[in-house]
């Protein structure tokens, strides 16, 4: 069984994930710390309580993080995730309250009370994590390992022309984290974006008619429509979930041990994640990213499954 500590800035295919990781008897997610990113960080809060409250889910802790990237100042996605951040879905507010314990500090004693055991699944700006390595640098060597979801190698952005959303909120935290010895994995856009959701999957969940599958229907329908429209993607893009899957089904994805790096300028392509793969700068290889993926087979294992605890 793997354990984990889900980093994540619900959102909608994040509130996705917290449910796929309920669902998945191969882990234990031991808590959910919260950053900034798709929605100001008290209202992502508010969202992981309220999605652990419809799945039944109200011991896993759920700690606030920061509330703003190092340097940059804040940014959102409302049009991605709707004004809640959880899409056309509306969850009657959590009863459960977040830790007293700071994201960073529970990080910190979930991963050195077990050296070796506690994974790390970021789904979101990586300023918690950049804050952890830095304020408790013991933790890089006692994670078993980091997965983030995050970049776009060689594919587009889906911020900007070359950057992806949760790196472009806080470039600065992803390269302390990319340099910092933590092992890691990206998941970036080149495999996410193959991750489709599709109406015709979505309509599965229509004859169950409970809380969960009303959930999973109305978040998505509102990522669905905006992917549509705005870049002509057909379907629910699975980012988070896949982030999720790298750490218990890894034979679905193509990994690279690569030399990785991000654009922390501030020109057209600030954000915007690279291999060496050549290797110009002759530097060792300081993590792993997906570049390829069995996207139908993950879908329908994540549609088994979300199906599953739906009913
Ligand atoms: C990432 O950005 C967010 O909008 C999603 O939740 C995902 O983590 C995709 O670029
Ligand atoms: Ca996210």
């Amino acid at each position: 069984m793997k354990r984990l500590v889900l980093d994540t800035d619900p959102g909608i295919d994040d509130a996705l994930t917290i449910l796929y990781a309920l669902a998945s008897p191969e882990v234990k997610m031991e808590a959910i710390t919260v950053v900034n990113g798709n929605c100001p960080m008290e209202q992502g809060v508010i969202n992981a309580l309220s999605v652990l409250e419809l799945a039944g889910a109200t011991h896993i802790p759920v700690a606030r993080g920061m509330d703003k990237p190092l340097l940059l100042p804040v940014i959102n996605a409302e049009v991605t995730h709707g004004k809640s951040g959880l899409g056309y879905a509306e969850l009657p507010p959590p009863k459960a309250s977040p830790t007293e314990k700071h994201a960073v500090e529970l990080i910190r004693d979930l991963v050195l009370q077990d050296p070796g055991q506690i994974n790390i699944v970021a789904i979101g700006p990586l300023t918690n994590i950049a804050m952890a390595v830095r304020l408790y640098p013991q933790i890089v060597d006692a994670v078993q390992h980091l997965y983030i979801m995050g970049g776009a190698i060689n594919h587009c952005g889906n911020m900007t022309p070359q950057a992806e959303f949760n790196i472009y909120c806080d470039p600065h935290a992803a390269s302390i984290v990319f340099h910092s010895g933590i092992p890691f994995t990206l998941v970036p856009l080149d495999v996410t974006y193959q991750t489709l959701m599709t109406r015709d999957d979505l309509n599965m969940f229509a004859p169950l008619q409970t809380p969960l599958s009303d959930f999973v229907i109305k978040a998505s329908s509102y990522v669905m429509k905006y992917l549509s429209e705005s870049q002509e993607v057909m379907g629910c893009a699975l980012n988070d979930p896949l982030a999720l899957a790298a750490l218990f089904q890894p034979n679905l994805l193509d990994i690279n041990h690569l030399v990785l790096d991000v654009d922390t300028n501030y020109g057209v392509s600030m954000g915007k994640t690279f291999a060496d793969f050549y290797n110009y700068e002759q530097k060792p290889e300081n993590g792993y990213a997906a570049l390829n993926v069995r996207a139908r087979d993950f879908v329908e294992i994540f549609i088994e499954r979300m199906i599953k605890i739906s009913q």
